[in-house]
């Protein structure tokens, strides 16, 4: 009897140690498992359908002229919609938008300017109409976050290519639909990731492929851009609400973007795995509370992740869109014989023998512990200058766009559909900097598990080698 008494009492504590449990932990979501031998999470990979094909390094027919229709004409539609009206061979044939009075204003714009008047079209699916002319080869999309795939999927099922603002997609689900649509139809779907474009990143990519850094090791970037004077200005609150369902980098690609350019992502390199962890929500809550009555919010105020790369990098990427900070998006790179930094300070270092002579003016210190010197860095801007910058700058500048940098981004996507060229961004950019967001809220969900990020290629990322911006 006594024995008997024992042994309960030794299988209950086990159970209640968890030592006597031989179930193994198993972590299942919708569309994503953990498994023991990876150590990882991991999301379904879809199969290639048989009717698709790869778009890398895609190149449609060249256009003559590119007809745009745009659907958002928001903050930031109605600034591309004026960017456009400043690139050559670009027609301007309609424009979508829930509000009558914001397609009212794109058309005076167009009046103001001389041009030819644009369809205009209101309404929840009016961009149906507007996809569905067959006078327009790009739909340009800068609607809130959770419309752009709808109306990305709905372009493309008519033939046209697109071009979808920042991020793309919401889910890795919508992710996958945007590379399955676009490998289907063979239509462009480009993200409109500007930083990409912005001067010292693309100076440091030049710079980047011409071996000044060394090996790159590790980089960072962010978007810590505090909000508070701009969350009433989104229609309908659109981005406090997603905010306040979502948890995760949920705008992950400005910081990403121009790294993953830097580090050859899916063009002989690849992310391989995350990990995430946010803060408790204090001041995202606060706001919400205020404005929409809500006693939960589930995006952090800060959200830090590392990512892992298969050529053993790190990339360290932060979001916080709620607490008093200087705008940053970090934009730093690590090399055996460099370093970048963009945000708060911009500035190079580099070991002794890296830089031309010629760049290094008398008496120029350069040592490892300090950034070079301005008039250093001056001379390293001008001769790194990448060569669509010494094509454009002068225009960019004075259009505009975030200082240039969206005239850029414009100029390019045009630039390459008339020239019948590869775009500089794919449907595979697109795809991998916007899966961050649910990638980080799954490994957040979990205690900061690491997750492995979705190849959207399917086994091809060390098919092409280098990012190229392709010229005629
Ligand atoms: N790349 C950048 O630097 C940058 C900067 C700001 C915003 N953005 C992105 O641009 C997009 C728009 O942001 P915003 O600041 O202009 O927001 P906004 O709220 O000012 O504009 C969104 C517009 O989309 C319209 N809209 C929504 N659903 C629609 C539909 N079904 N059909 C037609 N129109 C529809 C709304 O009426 C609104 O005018 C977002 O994706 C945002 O992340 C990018």
């Amino acid at each position: 009897m006594r024995n008997i008494y024992t042994f309960v009492v030794l299988v209950v504590a086990l159970v209640f140690c968890g030592c006597g449990d031989a179930t193994p932990v198993i972590i299942k979501g919708e569309n994503y498992s953990f498994s023991a031998e990876s150590g990882m999470i991991h999301f379904d990979e879809p199969q290639r359908a048989a009717n698709q094909q790869s778009m890398l390094g895609y190149a449609a027919a060249p256009l003559d002229v590119v007809r745009v229709g745009f659907v958002g004409l928001g903050m930031r539609g109605r600034d591309a919609v004026s960017r456009f009206t400043h690139i050559e061979g670009v027609e301007i044939k309609a424009l979508a938008d829930l509000v009558q009075r914001n397609v009212d204003y794109c058309r005076g714009y167009l009046e103001s300017v001389g041009w030819p008047q644009a369809e205009g079209y209101v309404g929840e699916e009016a961009y149906k109409e507007l996809c569905r002319r067959d006078d327009i080869d790009l739909v340009y999309i800068s609607t809130d976050w959770s419309s752009h795939v709808p109306i990305a999927l709905y372009a493309m099922e008519q033939g046209k290519h697109v071009a979808i603002e920042v991020p793309a997609a919401t889910s890795v689900k919508e992710c996958w639909q945007l590379v399955d649509m676009s490998e289907r139809t063979r239509c462009h779907c480009m993200m409109l990731e500007n930083c990409v474009y912005d001067f010292f990143e693309l100076t440091t990519l030049n710079m980047v492929e011409q071996g000044l850094f060394g090996e790159i090791l590790h980089a960072e970037g962010a978007y810590i851009h505090n909000l508070t004077e701009y969350w009433d200005a989104y229609h309908d609150n659109w981005r406090l609400e997603f905010n306040s369902t979502h948890r995760g980098d949920v705008y992950a690609t400005h910081g990403l973007g121009p790294i993953c350019m830097a580090l050859d992502i899916h063009r002989g390199n690849r992310l391989e795995y995350l990990v995430s962890m946010d803060t408790k929500s204090v001041n995202g809550l606060a706001i919400a509370r205020d404005r929409m009555g809500v006693t939960e919010f589930a995006n952090g105020d800060h959200t830090t992740t590392m990512i892992k790369t298969s050529r053993g990098q790190s990339i360290m990427l932060q979001h916080n869109v709620f607490t008093p900070r200087p705008y940053n998006r970090l934009y730093q790179l690590t090399g055996t014989h460099g370093f970048a930094n963009k945000y708060p300070i911009e500035g190079f270092t580099f070991v002794e023998g890296v830089l031309p002579a010629e760049l290094l003016s008398e008496g120029a210190y350069v040592d490892q512990h300090n950034f070079l010197a301005e008039d250093v860095k001056a001379a390293i801007m001008e001769a790194y200058k990448h060569p669509i910058h010494r094509e454009i700058e002068d225009v960019a500048r004075r259009v505009g766009g975030h200082g240039g940098m969206d005239y850029v981004m414009d100029y390019r996507l045009v630039y390459c559909l008339r020239n019948g060229l590869p775009l500089d961004q794919d449907v595979y950019d697109a795809a991998e900097w916007s899966s961050i967001g649910e990638l980080t809220a799954t490994s957040a969900k979990h205690n900061s598990m690491p997750v492995a990020i979705p190849d959207f290629t399917r086994g091809e990322w060390n098919r092409l080698t280098g990012v190229t911006f392709h010229t005629k």
